[in-house]
């Protein structure tokens, strides 16, 4: 699969994820913010009015605001009606996804100029309601039947590895201390606290002292939410949105002289329930929407600076890691105890916190992790730049693996 032309991005926005700072804000608010922001980032000043397309990922303003067909009200919002405006929905994936459906859109020689964004107001919920609404993006008949919720589909991708390669929650904690970290060096991220600061602050409410992460994450401060993950061992529910215009590559100079191109793209689909799977220690859509990607940028897993992937519970970023060709399979939970995933390491992933500190709103993910990456591929990430990253990769989960949307991005 090839492009026939050329996608660059040439300017990105981002509201910060948070559970508390949107209240008595909607989502279009939301969009408006990151959608300002992303136009303000052009260089050349970009109005919004060049945009000639809206692609807008929401999983469920619906359930979540009482409000549907989003996409023509985030464009009537902007001042860019009648232009097309499309809603995406696939779950976490959607705009992951709409990132996707964009650069085909420009590519098809359709439109030049596109917006892309994604937003979710999920705290209008409490979490019981989240749960259940979150819930919608798996097989209604033969998992949440059954009591399945999403922690605890993870929680059984995680036993299943546990059992195949002997990986363990130690080796997942480690996954959330190192995305702790990050999310502290990001002023977008929901949580900015390294975990020993959260420790500390959540002793002393209760008298209870810490002397390390792995002692404040064994103890019940951080419970059990579905067996083997943690409070820590899952993302938060977040609010936010995120936009990213993308242009013709060929057009691109007119709006900055760094565009971030996409190479790359592609988008797989599995089984929907983990019980039509024939293997539950890996995601097959994640292996065959990054072969696409690979393939159409030419390069390989080797070539890659720096990722963000897929972390809504700490086990899916093992998973991303083996999946994506980063690590051999059952070998991504040892990586990162070996500091290899890192904002230092041979193999950063999720610089920005990842979902576990970041956040996940989930229609703004993917939109959030192509912000990152052009953040990351001109050098403007401040405290969590990974130095002299020049080849991006976004790796955006819908629910359990039942869609994957991925891109590779070079400068
Ligand atoms: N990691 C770390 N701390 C978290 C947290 C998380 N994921 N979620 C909440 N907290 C913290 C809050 O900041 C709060 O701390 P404070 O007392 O210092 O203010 C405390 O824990 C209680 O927060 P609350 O919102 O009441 O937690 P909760 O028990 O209602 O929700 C989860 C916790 C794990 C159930 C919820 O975050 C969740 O459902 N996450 C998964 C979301 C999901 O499935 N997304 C889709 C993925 S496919």
């Amino acid at each position: 699969m090839r492009l026939s032309r050329g996608v660059a991005v040439v300017g990105a926005g981002m509201t910060r994820f948070h559970h508390k700072l949107h209240a008595g804000k909607t989502s279009r608010e939301l969009f408006v913010e990151a959608a300002r922001e992303a136009a303000g980032s052009v260089d050349s000043g970009c109005e919004l009015g060049d945009v000639e397309a809206l692609f807008v990922g929401n999983f469920s303003s619906d359930a979540f605001e009482h409000q549907a067909h989003t996409a023509p009200l985030m464009a009537d919002w902007l001042g860019l009606c009648p232009r097309a405006a499309t809603r995406v929905e696939d779950a976490c994936a959607s705009s992951g996804v709409a990132v996707n459906m964009g650069a085909l859109a420009i590519a098809s020689g359709a439109y030049d100029v596109v917006l892309v964004g994604g937003v979710e107001k999920m705290r209008n919920l409490t979490t019981e309601g989240v749960t259940d609404t979150l819930a919608m993006a798996a097989d209604d008949i033969y998992e949440v039947s059954a009591g399945f919720t999403f922690p605890g589909l993870y929680a059984s991708l995680a036993t299943a590895h546990f059992a195949r390669y002997g990986s363990s929650w130690e080796q997942l904690a480690a996954i959330a201390i190192k995305n702790h970290h990050n999310g502290a060096l990001n002023p977008k991220a929901h949580f900015q606290s390294e975990i020993m600061e959260t420790a500390r602050r959540r002793g002393e409410r209760r008298g209870m002292v810490f002397s390390d992460e792995m002692e404040f994450l064994r103890s019940s401060l951080n419970p059990v939410i579905a067996y083997p993950l943690r409070l820590f061992d899952c993302c938060p529910v977040s609010d936010g949105a995120a936009v990213v215009i993308l242009s013709a590559a060929e057009v691109s100079k007119r709006f900055t002289d760094t565009p971030v191109y996409i190479s790359g793209l592609g988008q797989a689909s599995d089984a929907m329930s983990l019980h039509d799977r024939a293997d539950l220690t890996t995601l097959r859509a994640t292996r065959v929407a990054a072969e696409q990607a690979y393939g159409m940028a030419g390069v390989s897993a080797d070539d890659i600076d720096v990722a963000d992937v897929h972390d809504c519970f700490t086990i899916a970023e093992v998973m991303a890691t083996e999946d994506l060709g980063f690590f051999p399979r059952g070998e991504g939970g040892r990586a990162a105890v070996e500091g290899r995933t890192a904002l230092d390491g041979d193999r950063p992933v999720n610089p920005d916190g990842g979902l576990k500190a970041k956040g996940h709103p989930v229609g703004a993910t993917g939109a959030a992790m192509t912000y990152e990456m052009f953040l990351q591929l001109r050098g403007e990430a401040g405290r969590h730049q990974v130095e002299g990253a020049e080849v991006g990769l976004t790796h955006n989960v819908g629910a359990s693996g039942g869609t994957v949307a991925v891109q590779v991005y070079g400068r």
